[in-house]
Formats: structure tokens, sequence, C-alpha cells
């Protein structure tokens, strides 16, 4: 469980899974993500396995999600922006 440590000045709004959420202007999807509580964000392809955004700078890939349709978007190296529909990424894609 995550917490912002401050508020949200200059939001940025996008959905997760369909449910509407705010970031703040300049973070990335997975710093969004990780500070709305939505556990997991992918699947592994053999196992199944629940994934989050781990390292945050891009090196892991435990961040993978799908971004506006586009699947293999890591989202700790992408900032959000306004009326970005991010899902789950389930497997490869
Ligand atoms: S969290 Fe490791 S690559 Fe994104």
């Amino acid at each position: 469980m995550y917490t912002r440590s401050e508020p949200v000045t200059t939001p940025v709004h996008f959905t997760f899974e369909g449910r509407p959420m705010q970031a703040q202007a300049g973070e990335t999807v997975a710093a969004a993500l990780l500070a709305g509580n939505v556990g997991a964000v992918r699947s592994t392809p053999v196992s199944g396995a629940a994934r989050a955004p781990y390292c945050m700078m891009g090196a892991c890939f435990e961040c993978l999600v799908t971004i506006d349709g586009r699947p293999n978007r890591q989202a700790c190296m992408t900032e959000i922006r306004e009326g970005m529909a991010v899902t789950r990424q389930k497997g490869a894609a």
C-alpha cells in the first residue's frame, strides 16, 4: 500500500481497467498506478503470476501494460497523459 507524500496539485485524469483515476502531471504511469494502489499491472505469460512495477528505471520490465490499445508499454518509462486508457497486460502481447 502506497500513499502520496505530496497532494496532487496539477491533476491528470486517466483510466485503469476502465476505472477513473487521477495522477500528478509529470509523473510516470507506474507511479500513478502505485499511488492508486491498483495491485498487479500484468501477469506472466507462462504461469500467470501477478506482477507490479519494481525497479522504476526501465530495467526489469515488470511494469508492462497496455496503453491506449498498445501492449508492452513500460509504465515506469511513460509519462502519464490526460485521457490515457491503461489496462493490465495478460501474458505476452
Ligand atoms: S518497473 Fe522495472 S522496467 Fe518498469
